[in-house]
């Protein structure tokens, strides 16, 4: 049997040597991710941390599906760290000439990458990379598949700690294309880690998840009742590029009228309820502006929040891969 991602981003002794998923992680391994990314929270108007850490490392950065936040994120937490980073420009990259992706790697692995952060359309490619990497270089998920976005799920539960610190009265809901989200399935196994009260998924009958893959949350196919008293609602948009079914894509102006987060289905929820979305943002769809722009959103929280976790990671597996290093 071939071990698991929770398995193989592990080494013997437990310690964390690549991230690929949150699951196995428990609330120690959590809470220790999100306290060090605080350290790297700085006030919006004051200069950002740095930290000396990754002196000497190299980041590569390996998108083979489209990023803005977590590409840019990723490159910002390394630099701030110290560390050099490649951007491999995949569209002009030897894999367009049938350069396997393990060859990929292992090229750069032979220019001294310490990290690879990999984004990809397949699931198991990120496991596949951690299996195949020499000791002391650590592999990231950036994003696999319907599968995992584990640095997403962390930078949501880091947002939602610091906006409500007492995680386990808060009821969460999900509204969107729930079936093909990794945001959900990595932000829904790090609440359900943190023991919050509640975790409601919404979305169409089309687009529902397999139950079994959800085992903490609740599923509805209508808004109001799963809103009803929630805290924190967190907006997904359709993942056209996952759905191989044209006809499983809902109609857009059905869709925005019967699950679009807006000012008036707002309503139900629990005063204060907070908005998130992860993006990119189709607004007018999953989500009005003026939910979008609120004073409730922390949609630009969880940008910012993404930058310190992911430096937080990056020090983490760096530190632990160091044993191998002279
Ligand atoms: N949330 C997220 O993964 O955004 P990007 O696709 O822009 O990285």
């Amino acid at each position: 049997m071939s071990a698991s991602a929770s398995q193989i981003q592990r080494t013997d002794d437990g310690a964390l040597r690549h991230l690929l998923t949150l699951e196995g992680l428990d609330k120690a391994d959590l809470t220790a991710i999100l306290d060090l990314a605080e350290r790297y929270l700085a006030p919006p108007e004051q200069q950002v941390v740095r930290s000396p850490v990754l002196n000497g490392l190299t980041v590569a950065n390996l998108f083979f599906e489209p990023s803005t936040r977590t590409r840019a994120s990723f490159e910002l937490a390394a630099r701030r760290l110290g560390a050099d980073v490649l951007n491999l420009d995949v569209s002009t990259s030897s894999r367009i000439k049938g350069e396997s992706i393990l060859d990929t790697i292992y090229t750069l692995q032979a220019m001294q990458v310490d990290s690879f952060v990999v984004r990809d359309a397949a699931e198991g490619v990120p496991a596949m990379i951690a299996a195949a990497v020499r000791d002391g270089v650590s592999v990231l998920n950036a994003g696999e598949a319907t599968v995992a976005h584990p640095t997403q799920g962390l930078l949501d539960l880091l947002t939602v700690r610091r906006a409500r610190p007492d995680l386990s009265a808060l009821n969460i809901c999900i509204v969107g294309d729930i079936a093909h989200s990794r945001v959900a399935r990595s932000a829904v196994q790090a609440f359900s880690t943190m023991e919050v009260a509640s975790i409601r998924l919404v979305s169409p009958p089309s687009l529902q998840p397999d139950p079994a893959l959800y085992p903490a949350a609740t599923a509805y196919t209508e808004v109001t009742p799963a809103i009803a008293g929630a805290d924190i609602i967190m907006a997904l948009r359709i993942q056209r590029e996952r759905i191989a079914d044209q006809d499983d894509i809902p109609d857009v102006a059905a869709y925005a009228s019967r699950y679009g987060l807006n000012s008036q289905n707002m309503k139900g929820a629990a005063d204060g309820a907070l908005i998130m979305h992860p993006g990119p943002m189709n607004r007018g769809v999953e989500i009005a502006d003026d939910v979008a722009d609120s004073p409730q959103s922390l949609i630009t929280e969880q940008v910012r929040n993404g930058v310190a976790i992911r430096m937080a990671l990056l020090q983490t597996v760096n530190a632990t891969n160091a044993r191998w290093r002279a």
